[in-house]
């Protein structure tokens, strides 16, 4: 496994839109690994693949609760529900919080690491990262959606 780079604001990249997995082969799983222990490395809650480099439809998404590391691959929102304000960020954008709107709960298809095609509910937090992650693989990040005024810089912990 390895910590690969974060591409951060104002890098291209950011703005594309990525490709669907077609085989979970190997660099597949080894992006996937990867990327687990960069989002670990940086204490992030989500992660897409594009904020790698790679411009195809992988996240992970960790709440550090018992459902351990989340990792999602050509996810789709099918449903919303509802409205949440949140304080959000993203590790492409370190040290900023804005506050967003975001569905207070969605439906997601995606398919697991293991090819399982898989249907999931999602409310607060986690629905929260699933759609900042989807977002990213169209291309949108956070910045575009936070309500005026709201943003903040934060010194890092040291
Ligand atoms: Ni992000």
């Amino acid at each position: 496994m390895a910590i690969r780079n974060i591409r951060l604001e104002g890098d291209e990249i950011l703005k594309k839109r990525s490709r669907e997995v077609e085989v979970i082969d190997e660099k597949i799983q080894i992006l996937i690994e990867d990327m687990i222990e960069t989002l670990h490395q940086y204490n992030g809650v989500g992660l897409a693949a594009v904020q790698v480099g790679i411009l195809k439809r992988v996240i992970v998404i960790d709440l550090y609760d018992d459902k351990g590391p989340i990792v999602m691959i050509n996810p789709t929102i099918i449903k919303t529900k509802g409205e949440q304000k949140v304080d959000e960020g993203c590790l492409s954008f370190p040290n900023q919080f804005a506050k967003v709107i975001r569905p207070e709960e969605v439906v997601v298809e995606y398919l697991t690491k293991e090819g399982k095609k898989t249907k999931q509910k999602a409310k607060e937090l986690l629905a929260q990262a699933i759609c900042h992650e989807v977002d990213h693989l169209n291309g949108i990040v956070f910045m575009e959606k936070i309500i005026p005024g709201t943003l903040e810089y934060v010194e890092p912990q040291k």
